[in-house]
């Protein structure tokens, strides 16, 4: 089989993605296994990787795009035990695995149950990982908890929203008026940031419930004093992202729109890790990064990951996908990641590829 692999050369819109074919099949070395990839993410993130606009990865071209993925071992390197040809398996990648085949090391690989089909498994380990670790592991929420998520259509808001509905939380969800649905359809109370009283909304509903005692933010858009001002007297903040400002600054544009996006988007990302590093006694506002989290705690990573397949086994989580693309359709996935408003996930299906 020929192997292919989503490859960028240079950074920029959606123009810029080459699907490419190589000769050889890459071997694993000492310690590493090959997977024949399944399922691989189309997120958010992915783009902002295309752009450079990614905050905490030094990215070097050329380099194939693929944040996580699902897949079949497919050959061992040497001394690699505990895991056989054949076996199911998920892993976080950043870069590389949008892709037919992937060489990983053995030791991070998390096993993923033969049952589950792999476009609804893939959602897991990037979206539904980073929500679950803000919720539970950041936030610490309590049981019976009022939780506050914004960004509540997209890929990790809707999957804490959907979170926050297995494991008894309270959750209000933001984001535009035309993503009501999929947020209400998760049990939330929504409101829409786009409303002319979204900010009053917001206040009542945080005085209703004596404050949130988290708050998930992919999108750090409302001013950050009047977010904070809405915390239960022991409830943390959690923010990881930064779609809004990306939105607001046309970030999806060229020219100056796009350094305006850079621009806005490094201050408010510096800005949040010097308020968090300065929290860092009460934890009261911190910042989330799964891939920094997954070094400092393998454990949790191996764990959690665990936990969210058999949530899902048990069918009690769900993850909302948009659309599931094919290896040669995926620059007008990448041409929807731009335009924005998608509705949970979309997910790039490479079984036939
Ligand atoms: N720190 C980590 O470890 C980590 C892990 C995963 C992702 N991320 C980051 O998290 C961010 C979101 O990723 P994603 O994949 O969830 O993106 P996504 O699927 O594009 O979702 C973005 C969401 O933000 C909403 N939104 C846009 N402007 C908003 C505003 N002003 N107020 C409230 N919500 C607003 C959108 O709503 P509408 O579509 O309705 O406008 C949508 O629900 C990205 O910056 C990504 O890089 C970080």
């Amino acid at each position: 089989m020929t192997p292919k692999r989503v490859e960028l050369r240079s950074f920029g819109g959606p123009g810029v993605i080459r699907v490419v074919e190589d000769q050889t099949l890459p071997e694993p070395g000492a310690g590493q296994v090959r997977i024949r990839v399944e399922a691989s993410s189309l997120v958010f993130t992915d783009m902002l990787i295309r752009r450079n606009l990614y905050p905490v990865l030094k990215l070097t071209l050329p380099l194939t795009l693929g944040y996580d993925l699902v897949g079949h071992v497919d050959a061992l390197g040497q001394g690699v035990t505990g895991i056989a040809v054949g076996d199911r398996v998920a892993d976080l990648t950043q870069i590389g695995s949008n892709a037919t085949h992937v060489v990983r090391p053995a030791s991070g690989l998390v096993r993923v149950p033969p049952d589950l089909d792999a476009t609804r498994a893939e959602p897991l380990i990037l979206s539904y990982l980073t929500a679950y670790q803000a919720l539970v592991r950041e936030a610490e929420a309590p049981a019976g908890g009022k939780v506050l998520v914004y960004g509540a259509s997209g890929a990790v808001g809707n999957a804490a929203l959907d979170l926050c509905l297995a494991l008894g939380l309270r959750a209000v969800g933001v984001a535009s008026s035309r993503s009501r649905e999929t947020v209400t359809a998760k049990g939330a109370d929504f409101v829409a940031y786009d409303a002319p009283d979204a900010g009053a909304q917001l206040d009542r509903l945080s005085r209703e419930r004596g404050g949130f005692d988290a708050v998930v933010d992919p999108a750090r858009g409302e001013p950050l004093s009047r977010v904070l001002s809405r915390l239960a007297p022991r409830g943390r903040f959690v923010a990881l992202g930064f779609s809004a400002p990306f939105r607001s600054a046309g970030g999806a544009g060229n020219g100056i729109a796009s350094i305006i996006g850079k621009v806005k988007f490094g201050l408010e990302f510096l800005r949040i890790k010097w308020l968090a590093a300065r929290a860092r006694q009460t934890r009261r506002v911190t910042f989330y990064d799964i891939s920094e989290r997954r070094a400092a705690h393998p454990d949790w990573f191996h764990d959690d990951l665990s936990t969210l397949f058999a949530l899902l086994q048990e069918g009690r989580i769900s993850p909302r996908i948009d659309r599931v693309f094919r290896l040669h359709e995926v620059r007008q996935a990448h041409e929807m990641l731009e335009a924005g408003g998608v509705q949970g996930r979309l997910v790039l299906d490479l079984r036939d590829a």
